[in-house]
């Protein structure tokens, strides 16, 4: 038995397999990028990446200080960066989980598409205002 691709948009995924996003640091560069590799669509979290990369980001305690370093755009652009050169480069597809409940959803939802990101998955509420911050996007 062969599994047909997976159309989404643009995009054609080679097997129809999505891997979920997993906050609590489990679906970052690696998971992500070598589900994408291996023709699965590989989706990074976007929450919580201040803690992915604690060297971009304002710390107290050890930890990143409210919703921009939490959620920090400068560690997402480097997870995804890294996520496709595992993937196989620029051209590589990925994903990114987006939890909707979370303060900055809006921005995060900015930074992914500036980022890069290909394709966006929303978790946690109902995505009403999405299209509200990406909507030249044809991503
Ligand atoms: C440990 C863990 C963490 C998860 N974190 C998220 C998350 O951050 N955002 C989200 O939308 N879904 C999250 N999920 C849900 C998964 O993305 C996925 O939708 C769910 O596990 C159903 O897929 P499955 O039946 O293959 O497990 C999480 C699931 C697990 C097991």
């Amino acid at each position: 038995m062969s599994l047909p691709p997976l159309k989404i948009g643009k995009y054609e995924i080679q097997y129809p397999i999505v891997q979920g996003g997993m906050g609590v640091g489990i679906s970052w560069e690696n998971l992500a990028g070598t589900v994408s590799k291996h023709g699965g669509l590989g989706v990074v979290s976007s929450v919580g990446t201040g803690y992915r990369h604690p060297n971009y980001v304002k710390l107290k305690d050890g930890r990143p200080i409210g919703s921009t370093y939490i959620h920090s755009r400068e560690a997402l652009q480097r997870i995804i960066r890294d996520a496709k050169e595992i993937a196989g480069g620029e051209k590589a597809v990925i994903g990114v989980n987006i939890l909707y409940a979370i303060t900055d959803f809006g921005r995060v939802v900015r930074d992914s598409v500036e980022a890069g990101a290909n394709i966006i998955i929303v978790g946690a509420g109902l995505p009403l205002t999405l299209p509200k911050y990406a909507p030249e996007e044809d991503v």
